[in-house]
């Protein structure tokens, strides 16, 4: 692909120049958010795979900082996760500054093995050393990978609990460590439910139950392709974990063979094409998980059009979970860094009215009666050409985006997200960057993510509102000193 002019998104992180993909290492460290990324240092294309760093303390405005890990000659440095290591646990700790762990997947370049490695940092994480007696766990396997470590606490005492895939098996392991440095397998999940792809870049956190006491474990699987908008896609299982088992709690008849007919019956992350990898923040009280996704997807990742840089992360998401009336679990999402919603919207006429925007830009939609004709929000270039087009109905959400500039079969697509039932009034808000929208319906409930990639940026909106739908909106222009966390 040729080098185009493509703008830069102003709420979302970018690398100054070349390839990235994965978030990796997200840890907050008492003052700043810390967001490694897979990173290519010598181009736009996947390769040479290396942790970038960046920094920020408000989640939207990033500062990137020297790569931390740099691939070596015979392997790769795949995706993982950070940890603090409080009580030194490792060693690598000098006695005057906790020690901050990498677990990464070593990818030999020849592909013949994936195992985990680790490299300490005494300097709050701005550089590693590898760890001499790397790897620490090695299954012979060629597909080993993405570990994301957490501290496990229980009455018995704590340790760390490391998730990773055997990718091609469909299979989240489950591993337990007393140093970071040697691991007994502990269970295995899977495969179940969304198969029809590799099992990638698995998180394992708790979150809380809105409106309770309750905690529940979350296991989060990326998996590419078989995603519910085709390609890439993130499902997660809400249950319980119990220091060496993940159960799933939604449990549908022979949950350990489960694999879905229909993929829309499936708990996803998201709902759109471009939202992988999401892993979330160690570091964080469990009333404040975090999580920050690759915005791609595999089916045209590399060859998305791009002017030196390519990539980009997801805006960084609030989750916890929420109970239904049938007793299903659901995570609901919040996009942190935003403004407060304003007190009260404009009423939308019966018809077409015409909003002009900025970018970036978030509109917000309050739809209180919904009639069975669609209500749809379409996006044009100051060309007015179309970009794309949302349209909401009484059952669901699509989004669907037209080729545009990306000169790619799998570009073009249509999204569907089906709404949750009984929600009565249905808020939608829709955060519209350079090169990306971000669609949260329900209450957080539903979210589809989608890039625009491409030169231009949307010009102006146009809300179709069809009689006997009851519908308002307020729309504010972002800019990032107006952001507040
Ligand atoms: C997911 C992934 C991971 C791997 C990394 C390599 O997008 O394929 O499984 O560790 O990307 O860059």
């Amino acid at each position: 692909t040729q080098q185009v002019a493509v703008k830069r998104p102003e709420l979302h992180f970018t690398a100054k120049k070349n390839w990235i993909n994965d978030p990796n290492g997200l840890f907050f460290d008492g003052k700043q958010y810390h967001l490694y990324f897979q990173h290519n240092p010598h181009g736009v294309g996947h390769g040479y795979m290396s942790w970038g760093h960046a920094v920020s303390t408000d989640l939207v405005n990033w500062e990137e900082l020297p790569i931390a890990i740099l691939h070596g000659d015979v392997a790769d440095i795949f995706s993982g996760s950070i940890v603090v290591d409080h009580e030194n646990t490792t060693g690598f700790g000098d006695g005057t500054i906790a020690p901050v762990i990498a677990i990464y997947t070593a990818a030999a370049k020849d592909e013949t093995n994936q195992s985990q490695a680790i490299a300490y940092s005494v300097d709050g994480g701005a550089t590693f050393t590898k760890y001499e007696n790397n790897p620490v766990l090695d299954r012979g396997s060629k597909d080993f990978r993405d570990p994301k470590v957490i501290r496990y606490e229980s009455a018995e005492g704590s340790y760390w609990v490391m998730v990773a895939v055997e990718a091609i098996e469909r299979r989240v392991l489950f591993y337990r460590s007393e140093n970071l440095k040697d691991w007994t397998e502990l269970s295995s999940f899977g495969p179940q439910a969304a198969v029809a792809g590799i099992w990638e870049c698995p998180d394992l956190f708790q979150l809380p139950v809105a409106g309770t006491d309750e905690l529940k474990w979350v296991l989060v699987v990326s998996l590419n392709p078989g995603g519910v908008a085709s390609g890439s896609g993130t499902q997660y299982f809400v249950g319980e974990f119990d220091g060496t088992t993940f159960t799933p709690e939604q449990v549908r008849p022979g949950w350990e063979s489960f694999e879905y007919k229909d993929l829309k019956q499936g708990d996803w992350l998201d709902w759109g094409r471009d939202f992988y990898a999401g892993v979330s923040f160690h570091g964080l009280p469990v009333d404040q998980q975090t999580l920050i996704a690759w915005m791609s997807n595999w089916d045209y990742a590399r060859q998305l059009p791009h002017d030196g840089w390519r990539g980009s992360m997801s805006a960084a998401r609030h989750l916890d979970l929420v109970k239904n009336n049938d007793g299903k679990f659901e995570i609901r999402q919040r996009i942190l860094g935003l403004p407060a919603a304003q007190e009260s919207g404009t009423p939308a006429p019966t018809g077409d009215t015409r909003i002009e925007l900025g970018c970036p830009a978030l509109i917000e939609l309050s739809v209180v009666e919904r009639s069975s004709d669609p209500t749809v929000l379409s996006f044009y270039r100051s060309d007015n050409s179309l970009i794309s087009e949302l349209t909401i109905d009484s059952e669901k959400i699509q989004h669907r985006r037209e080729t545009g500039k990306v000169d790619h079969e799998l570009y073009a697509s249509n999204q569907h997200m089906p709404l949750p039932t009984n929600i009565g009034k249905l808020g939608v808000q829709v955060l519209v960057d350079h090169g990306s929208i971000e669609i949260l319906a329900a209450d957080g409930r539903r979210s589809l993510t989608d890039q625009l990639t491409g030169e231009d940026s949307p010009a102006y909106a146009s809300l179709h509102v069809a009689s006997g739908t009851s519908i308002s909106f307020t729309v504010q222009q972002l800019s990032d000193n107006a952001l507040e966390i």
